[in-house]
């Protein structure tokens, strides 16, 4: 079922918002191109609060934590210092659509 859960203009490129719905504490995020996306509140690597440890860079959400860097489907994976890059464990993430300026997170 979709759950109403904010308006559009609460996630701006590039930026964060903490909700909690249906007993889930989720992040919304929006990517520095406009994508919005849905992910689970909580870093899987040691829990640091992604609303306000998460930073978006382009089209990814950073963990400042420790660097672990996740896309709207949820991969996780670190950056080294040459660049290559290291998996790193998924974050759960969900559906999310925006209707008529308003955002709905599909709950399983
Ligand atoms: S807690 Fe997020 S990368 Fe370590």
């Amino acid at each position: 079922m979709w759950r109403d859960v904010a308006a559009s203009e609460d996630v701006k490129d590039g930026r964060t918002l903490g909700i909690a719905v249906e007993g889930l504490d989720l992040v919304l995020w929006r990517s520095m191109t406009g994508r919005l996306a849905a992910c689970d509140r909580r870093c899987p690597h040691q829990w640091a609060d992604l609303e306000t440890s998460g930073v978006v860079d382009g089209d990814e959400l950073v963990c400042v934590s420790h660097f672990w860097r996740f896309d709207a489907e949820g991969r996780g994976t670190k950056l080294s210092a040459a660049g290559r890059r290291d998996e790193k464990a998924p974050i759960e993430v969900h559906e999310v659509q925006e209707t008529e300026g308003r955002i709905q997170v599909r709950i399983r």
